[in-house]
């Protein structure tokens, strides 16, 4: 196991998946239609559903295919949060937070490439991305349990409203109109075809 392997295991959700719901629905209670927060959560359940897609896919070109959805889904949201989130947690006043997102979202970067480059159907495969499932599970858990309802409640209402217009722009300017927006159509698609629970 690699030195990045085990800083990604160590974080691993030491959290229980009902501490998990507890944290997305404290931050589904703060969350506004259409505001940052609610287009963070609903990025979330994107970013879950398209890590169980790549689980589940049971031939090389799917799995691929499904990890490059994963990857723009991935990449896009967290330079959304890099540009525009995480320096609005530091001018609230929490820049040590702002600092810990900065740093769980390079080592799962880091991850994401090591991962491209694993057969797609091998055992390293599913082990790379379980670690790394598990790293943004615990990474969005501290989000939505902490950090961002620091942001909700500290930064004033002018500012909150210049989050939500950024935080979109700089996602829809990564995921675009171009091949890599039918990643996100099509992960929305995937959402809306899932059986209710
Ligand atoms: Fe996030």
């Amino acid at each position: 196991m690699s030195l990045f392997d085990k800083a990604i295991a160590a974080v691993t959700p030491p959290e229980s998946q009902q501490k998990r719901d507890e944290a997305r629905a404290k931050a589904t209670a703060a969350a506004e239609p259409g505001d940052w927060l609610s287009l963070v959560l609903d990025q979330h359940r994107q970013l879950e559903s398209s890590f169980a897609a790549v689980k589940s896919a049971s031939d090389p070109a799917s799995r691929t295919a499904a990890l490059k959805k994963l990857g723009v889904i991935l990449t896009g949201h967290a330079i959304a949060e890099e540009a525009v989130l995480y320096p609005g947690l530091a001018q609230a006043g929490e820049k040590g937070h702002a600092e810990m997102g900065y740093t769980e979202q390079v080592a799962v970067k880091m991850q994401m490439a090591a991962l491209e480059t694993l057969g797609p159907m091998s055992s390293d495969f599913l082990d790379k991305l379980e670690h790394i499932r598990g790293a943004v599970a615990h990474h969005m858990f501290e989000e939505e349990g902490t950090w961002f309802l620091e942001l909700k409640q500290k930064a004033p209402a002018d500012v909150q409203a210049r989050l939500t217009q950024r935080f979109q722009e700089e996602f829809d300017r990564y995921i675009g109109d171009d091949a890599a927006g039918g990643a996100m159509r099509e992960a929305r698609s995937w959402d809306d075809a899932r059986p209710p629970a």
